[in-house]
């Protein structure tokens, strides 16, 4: 077989057998197709799209080119669920989802990738508390989760290899924005992992991968499709990404949003994704009606057993939870400050999430690309909700950043997305 017929074939719109996938994946997996060959390959999967079965066989190869978790065998099978969201701006859900479906009683075996891009990741969110390490042996996160209940952990290098390198190509080759790849690169990870129930949160909008609701039910519906084809339940809920969630955009500024919804002192759209999140993993994974899920999530949130997993969530990985147990927050310990105030009075409109992920990126907040660094304090605080009236000279989003450079930058898109919906 060659590659280069492959791409051919896939150029001229052709299905691709279980055999060519097979060999394409492999290929990729042990570096024997070189990266000019997959990122034709991408390419022409992005131009031409690939039929169900196809992605279907291609995320099954994907799935199985490196080490695959056998919850079952390990002990944590029963009751475990997983929850992914395709990426948004200001997405916290999983900080606020991972331990009030804990304190519910599922097995929350979180796997989480980093942020790339205007989407932040929950290991980045998680781990810019002080001391967090989301770097899991197994054994370690297999006994979190006996423990406690709920584990995050980073894919290792060893879970679905050929996904990470055909990301990192389509990451630099525009081949990101394509429905086959995307179902196909977020099922592979979720089976290898091996939750029974998967939860999925496919965002559309400016800030997300999907621009359009119907883009975001087709990428919801082939996913769905993969999961149940390999036995798992599965749970698919499609939310608007035209603007960002809730207040914070950026890994400390968001923590410590989460943490308010977990204390009952905020209420609004984020805590009502995440119960309606929380009340489908209790559903899936307890096997318990859609009326008593929506009500354990609910009161998990509001007795604040959610708030207690937590704080145990957080020490169990090493994260320093002294503010928080002192009734406070993390420090945003940015170097440089800017404070946005309105011009006249009149109503507050919350900014473009696409335009306020990329300011995110030039703040320090997210990466430009694999590798980056992202700064904790870095990000967008919106101090007013979508419609709510503002006056003359009130502040109505602050940003901060680690210097005068990024902050300016930041500052400038920030203006764009500001702009983009007056
Ligand atoms: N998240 C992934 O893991 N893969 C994609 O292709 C898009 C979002």
């Amino acid at each position: 077989m060659k590659t280069f017929d492959l791409i051919e074939k896939k150029k001229n719109g052709g299905e691709l057998t279980e055999g060519e996938l097979a060999f394409f994946v492999r290929g990729a997996t042990s570096g024997e197709i070189p990266d000019y060959q997959l990122s034709a390959m991408l390419m022409a999967i992005c131009l031409r799209g690939m039929t169900d079965g196809e992605t279907a066989v291609l995320t099954r190869e994907m799935a199985n080119s490196g080490e695959t978790m056998d919850l079952d065998s390990l002990g944590i099978g029963d009751g475990s669920c997983d929850k992914h969201s395709t990426g948004g701006v200001g997405d916290k859900t999983t900080l606020i989802v991972a331990p009030a479906a804990a304190a519910c009683g599922v097995r929350v075996v979180k796997m989480s990738g980093r942020g790339l891009g205007a989407t932040g990741g929950t290991a980045d969110k998680l781990e810019s508390i002080p001391g967090f390490s989301c770097s899991l042996t197994t054994g370690r996160f297999v006994s979190l989760v006996k423990e406690n209940g709920v584990a995050v952990a980073c894919q290792g290098d060893e879970l679905a290899p050929a996904d990470k390198r055909l990301y990192a190509l389509r990451d630099v080759t525009a081949t990101v924005d394509s429905i086959p790849l995307i179902a196909s690169s977020v099922m592979c990870k979720k089976l290898a992992s091996g939750a029974h129930s998967i939860v999925l949160d496919v965002k559309y909008g400016s800030g997300a991968f999907m621009k359009t609701a119907d883009e975001a039910e087709a990428l919801a519906h082939l996913m769905v499709k993969i999961g149940e084809a390999h036995g798992r339940r599965m749970s698919v809920t499609a939310t608007d990404m035209n603007r960002p969630l809730g207040f914070a955009v950026g890994n400390i500024l968001e923590v410590n949003e989460a943490v308010r919804v977990l204390r009952g002192e905020e209420s609004g759209e984020l805590f009502d994704l995440s119960v309606r999140l929380t009340a489908e993993m209790v559903r899936l994974a307890l096997g318990k009606d859609g009326d008593s899920s929506e009500k354990a999530a609910r009161e998990a949130i509001l007795t604040g057993a959610a708030y207690e997993k937590f704080l145990t969530l957080v020490e169990a990985q090493g994260g320093d939870a002294t503010p928080l147990k002192a009734g406070g927050y993390y420090l945003v310990p940015a170097a440089e400050r800017y404070e946005f105030r309105a011009e006249k009075d009149g109503y507050f409109t919350s900014p473009d999430a696409g335009l306020t992920g990329k300011a995110s990126v030039a703040l320090g907040a997210g990466r430009a690309k694999k590798g980056d660094a992202v700064d904790p304090a870095a990000g967008i605080l919106l101090h007013k909700k979508d419609g709510e009236r503002v006056r003359a000279g009130e502040v109505t989003a602050e940003i901060f950043a680690p210097d005068k450079e990024k902050l300016r930058d930041g500052a400038e898109l920030m203006k764009k997305a500001f702009a983009a919906v007056s």
